[in-house]
């Protein structure tokens, strides 16, 4: 008979579901619907496997990271699972390199002490003490890189960015927990088009995402819009714009919200330009980071135009 291992203990599933046998055992696990739909059930398996009716419902990225629902999951073998939060551990990364991407932006490169596990476009939290904590996203790319890239926006009176700006140097060393969520690149659909959409640092995440979906021979369009006030927010413009050149697949739209836009930059409202662009979005799958509001209103917009909620990723850094 099977057994679940939650928090060092070991339990006979005797038939029933991960989560009513847990529950039964006083193990809190957050649930609603106890029937495969609210997804608030979800937890991760670190090892053994679940069946696949488990995953029933959830996304492809999230499938990837070996999560489940414990409510429609009756295993068949050992397994241990952990609750999502439960899974992250941390690490020490030292500074390898720290540079103003531009005037509100920090790019911040670390190397950890042991290898980190992600995929171009999670996030990390990074440990300033006990009490101050933020989440960033990753913008490196596991194959191409050794090294761990960070965008860190100023905030005004921020208590971490501010730490960052004015103290961060090389050699110093970051706490980090490992990496989680499920905006980044999955492969299998080569043909479908990706939208991209992004304010701010909110590039950081589709930076990598791009990257890697073009590593892994991505052939559908990869179409990027990213916003900003004036010209001088943005950043990694000529990178971009080189791997615009390299592939015949990938677009960079860099867009102006105030004034007059010049020299290849596009006047208007970044997710106006892009919605105007795309009115038609279905099969299309669709990254959307920055700005929450803008995040909100993009994740409706581009479900109205089209896209499965299942193909829209968004993350709010
Ligand atoms: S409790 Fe709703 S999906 Fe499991």
């Amino acid at each position: 008979m099977a057994k679940v291992t939650y928090g060092g203990l070991s339990y006979e599933c005797g038939g029933n579901s991960i989560l009513d046998c847990l529950t039964a055992q006083g193990v809190p696990v957050p649930s609603s619907c106890r029937a495969g739909v609210c997804q608030s059930c979800i937890m991760r398996v670190v090892d053994g496997q679940v069946p696949q009716k488990a995953s029933g419902g959830l996304k492809p990225t999230l499938i990837a990271q070996n999560y489940f629902l414990a409510c429609a999951c009756y295993p068949e073998t050992d397994v241990e699972v952990v609750l999502p939060d439960a899974a992250l551990g941390k690490m020490n990364t030292r500074v390898i390199r720290v540079e103003q991407l531009n005037a509100d932006v920090l790019g911040i490169w670390l190397k950890p002490s042991r290898p980190l596990e992600y995929k171009a476009g999670q996030f990390i939290n990074l440990f300033k003490d006990e009490s101050t904590t933020r989440s960033y996203s990753l913008a490196s790319v596991p194959a191409l890189e050794e090294t761990l890239f960070l965008n860190v926006r100023r905030v005004p009176d921020g208590l971490m960015s501010s730490w960052l700006f004015e103290n961060l140097k090389p050699d110093d060393e970051l706490t980090i927990s490992d990496a989680a969520g499920d905006c980044f690149y999955v492969t299998g659909k080569p043909e479908q088009n990706i939208l991209l959409i992004a304010t701010g640092s909110g590039l950081a995440p589709l930076y990598g995402i791009i990257r890697d979906a073009l590593l892994n021979g991505h052939q559908g369009m990869l179409s990027l819009y990213h916003g900003s006030y004036n010209p001088d927010g943005f950043y990694l413009v000529e990178e971009l714009r080189q791997l615009m050149l390299a592939h015949q697949n990938f677009k960079y739209i860099p867009c102006v919200s105030d004034g007059e836009a010049t020299d290849g930059y596009t006047p208007g409202m970044v997710l106006d330009v892009a919605m105007t662009k795309h009115a038609d979005l279905t099969g299309w799958r669709v990254f959307l980071c920055g700005n929450p509001e803008m995040v909100k209103t993009a994740k409706r917009q581009t479900f109205f135009a089209g896209a499965s909620m299942r193909d829209i990723f968004a993350d709010p850094f």
